[in-house]
């Protein structure tokens, strides 16, 4: 978790850093800091508790010139938020300053071992990183980088690490380097930038260059050197990341989620576009990754959140298409009580962000059992893409709202094509997610409709339910995710046949209970359970397709092909969540305690 970022160059670093963290605080919001060296004697080092725009404040009319710098912000992982929990950690004699991204798992041995006389100024494991480096340059006379190399090669290997460090001694030099967390290098003729996300720095430049496991940089105005973990110095050319700076800015709305709900259409035809060509046969897909998964006799898709149930909804194409059975696992779960295995098993792991810690802790695994794996997922070139045999993207563009919207509906759509493209589905798939497309849009234009049951429904109310039954219960949990997460209201997904068995026995006058209802199959069953809550006082609100509604429902879902109506399906919940999180005052794209980017298990 945690984002970091640094500069170096010949212009003002404080507004690069403040800009960088911005974009950067999907990654954790608890606290920030900076620290600016000016290069003549003068140094900076402002921490706040809170977002960004707090630590914004705080730097406001110091003086603070300087053209480098470190910055970080913060999700809390040891110690708790407060101030001198945040980074940059300093050394006790104000030479070093680091920040960290990842865990130092063995951090209170080393205390124990090599710090007993220093008086520590924090609870944090990163403050122990930078009193060792202080230590090893001061008592041992080792230079920054190899007092760095020293302190590092005392980690355990559990521990994970992206490090950026500098030192009062050489102020326009930054010192880097990581294990199982990102960080990126950027390069360009103004400077040069180390990132845990490029979308932090592209105002600065679209060339980084990436950091591996064990390797350490020393990066100055005009120069990054990059060193292995033996510490020879190696050459890595920079590869070129085609994002526009705009698509990381909120543009128009009033909040990133809104944004990102309303670019699902878009996402639907890029998606289209990339993958059929124009009499709608696959491309883009590698026959390596079809003939894979043909051979396999059972599939296993591993993810966490949203992710997860995007895996749920993708099952049953899966199954349905391929004929091959498929399993969904929560990736910490799997991590450590990993099934009984089927003889030739595929994984698949789907992931917005490709760096999240508890899959890359499974795929780290079969990948030692020696099992195929294909990676799905948003960021390509991230940890998950890299490390797995196989990777696709889902071009969903950057999702910055903690809450994942079109990141879910775009690996829906890529699990349903890789389906496609393995088995023999009896449809057209390309026309179909046309359609789909088309009627995303529309209910995409109706958002007033959800303002308004988001008023009535939830406001005031601390408890709900999405119920449904098959590909609707599928939905479920994540329409209650979404609800729950930034909203606040405590939030059930269930199997609509399940109530009765025990959770029932929590409807009381009000209770919103949603109903989605797109699957002809279990749509008289589902209509008998919203009976029963109904009975019991609750206030239902029924979301059903076209073909199913009946006169009374609250809101008609455009029909398309069943199987896809998941995709239809889920904006209105997110839109819901949105305007319940709107209506309660609370800050929507950065709910309390989350992280978009889970890089620690
Ligand atoms: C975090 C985010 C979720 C996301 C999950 C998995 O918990 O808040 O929105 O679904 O991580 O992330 P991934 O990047 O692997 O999809």
């Amino acid at each position: 978790m945690c984002g970091i970022v640094g500069y170096t160059g010949i212009n003002q670093v404080l507004p690069k850093l403040l800009k960088g963290l911005e974009k950067l605080e999907y990654r954790g919001y608890d606290s920030a800091g900076v620290y600016v060296n000016n290069g003549v004697n003068e140094d900076f080092l402002v921490r706040e508790q809170g977002r960004v725009s707090m630590l914004e404040l705080a730097t406001k009319n110091k003086g603070i010139s300087g053209t480098a710098g470190i910055a970080h912000t913060r999700w809390a992982t040891h110690g708790g938020v407060s101030v001198k929990n945040a980074h940059p950690h300093m050394s006790s004699d104000g030479r070093f300053y680091l920040v960290h991204n990842g865990v130092i798992e063995n951090y209170d041995v080393l205390r124990d071992t090599y710090l007993k006389d220093i008086k520590l100024n924090s609870e944090t494991d990163t403050e122990i990183a930078v009193q060792l480096i202080d230590k090893f340059a001061k008592e041992e006379e080792l230079s920054a980088v190899d007092a760095f190399r020293k302190m590092i090669s005392l980690l355990d290997e559990n521990s994970a690490y992206g490090f950026l460090l500098m030192d009062r001694q050489t102020p326009g030099l930054l010192y880097t380097a990581k294990k199982k967390s990102p960080l990126l290098i950027g390069v360009a003729e103004e400077g040069n930038v180390v990132t845990s996300d490029a979308a932090a720095m592209l105002d600065v430049t679209n060339d980084f260059i990436e950091l591996m496991d064990g390797e350490t940089a020393i990066i100055s105005k005009d120069k990054v050197s990059l060193f292995d973990e033996h510490g020879v110095e190696i050459v890595r050319e920079p590869f070129t990341i085609n994002i526009d700076a705009s698509e990381t800015d909120k543009g128009v709305y009033p909040y990133y989620m809104l944004k990102e709900v309303d670019e699902q259409a878009v996402v639907a035809r890029t998606l289209s576009q990339h993958y059929f060509d124009e009499e709608g046969h696959i491309k883009n897909i590698d026959s390596q990754i079809t003939e894979a998964i043909k051979k396999a006799d059972r599939i296993y898709i591993v993810a966490a959140g949203t992710s997860y149930h995007a895996g749920l909804v993708g099952k049953r194409y899966f199954e349905q298409w391929t004929g091959i059975p498929t399993e969904v696992h929560i990736a910490s779960e799997f991590a450590y009580d990993q099934p009984l295995l089927s003889n030739k098993p595929f994984f698949i792991f789907l992931s917005q962000s490709g760096e999240t810690a508890d899959s890359r802790e499974v795929l780290d695994n079969i990948v030692k059992q020696g099992y195929p794996s294909l990676t799905i997922a948003n960021v390509m070139n991230s940890t998950l893409t890299r490390e797995a045999d196989f990777a696709l993207p889902i071009l969903a563009g950057p999702e910055i709202a903690v809450a994942s919207t079109k990141a879910y509906t775009a690996q829906v759509i890529v699990e349903a094509i890789l389906a496609y493209a393995v088995g023999d589905a009896d449809i057209d798939l390309k026309h179909e997610l046309a359609r789909v497309a088309v009627e995303m849009q529309v209910i995409i234009d109706q958002k007033e409709v959800f303002n308004d049951i988001a008023k009535t429904a939830l406001h005031n109310r601390h408890s709900a339910f999405y119920i449904g039954r098959g590909l609707d219960a599928a939905v479920a949990v994540e329409a209650a995710l979404k609800l729950k997460e930034i909203s606040y209201v405590q939030t059930e997904g269930f199997a609509a046949g399940e109530l009765k068995h025990g959770t029932i026995s929590l409807i009381e006058e009000g209770t919103p209970v949603f109903a989605l209802l797109t699957q002809e199959k279990t749509a008289g069953l589902v209509r008998g359970e919203i009976a029963q809550v109904a009975a019991r006082g609750a206030k239902t609100i029924v979301l059903a397709s076209e073909s199913i509604a009946k006169e009374n429902d609250d809101y008609i879902l455009p029909n398309v092909n069943e199987l896809l109506m998941p995709l239809l399906a889920v904006i209105p919940a997110q839109l819901i969540a949105y305007y319940a999180t709107l209506d309660r005052g609370l800050d929507v794209d950065r709910p309390r305690n989350l992280a978009k980017s889970v890089t620690v298990q």
